[in-house]
């Protein structure tokens, strides 16, 4: 599986004694996963939703991990991306943690993302909405507002399986927000100026960022 194959690729970044910033959604699930079989045992880990910390409790990392505000420093992060550019401009998001994951992963002196070939896009989006995490309370008019200004189509994300909004880790709404044309990079410091608006799954500020891509024959390359 090119998960798989990817996260034994970013097992090979991590180093004793480093801090670590688990990224979320199913590719940072493998990377957790093979840090536990193959990666080094004195790591301190950051975990970016609840998901990956249940997972890395249940993989046998649960005491290497720690909460944000107890670590100095996150010495790198790995995680996956529903869309990159060429030059990493990245999507994220679309499993709702975008938040604890741009902090994180804007924190890290290394960011590593890794992502299987078709992710691999010219412009952003091509094939997924921009999440936008906003307060609840204030969900329908910063849809409209983001309407208003840039046009599109802007939905509040429902859940799927239950009725009523999906909720993040951190106990906000998703919008899911459909431009007309690609977006500017720009637009992530921009949106932010919405009131309402917590954070944007657009993430253009890693242009260091090491991607690791897995192409269909398995095989991999860094740009
Ligand atoms: C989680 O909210 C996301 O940002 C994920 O990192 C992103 O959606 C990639 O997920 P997959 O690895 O599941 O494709």
């Amino acid at each position: 599986m090119l998960k798989t194959i990817l996260a034994r690729e970013a097992v090979k970044y991590i180093e004793s004694g480093m801090t670590v910033g688990l990224g979320s959604g199913t590719t940072a699930r493998e990377f957790v996963k093979a840090l536990a079989e193959f990666g080094p045992r004195d790591v301190v880990l950051v975990a970016t939703s609840i998901d990956s910390e249940l997972l890395a409790i249940e993989v046998g990392l649960g005491d290497r991990l720690r909460p944000l505000w107890a670590v100095e420093t996150i010495d790198i992060a790995v995680d996956g991306a529903d869309e990159a550019t060429r030059d990493k401009v990245l999507l994220k998001g679309r499993g709702g943690a975008l938040l604890r994951e741009k902090i994180v992963d804007y924190l890290a002196r290394r960011f590593v993302v890794l992502v299987e070939e078709y992710k691999v896009v010219q412009y952003i989006p091509t094939r997924n909405p921009i999440p936008i995490e906003v307060v609840p309370w204030a969900w329908r008019h910063v849809a409209k507002a983001i309407k208003d200004r840039y046009g599109g189509v802007a939905k509040l994300r429902q859940d799927g399986g239950k009725l009523g909004p999906v909720v993040t880790d951190n106990g906000n709404y998703i919008i899911d927000w459909e431009p007309s044309a690609p977006i500017q990079p720009s637009l992530e410091d921009e949106l932010k100026l919405i009131p309402g608006v917590v954070e944007t799954g657009i993430f253009s500020k890693r242009r260091d960022a090491i991607v690791i891509v897995a192409r269909e024959n398995s095989s991999v390359y860094t740009f």
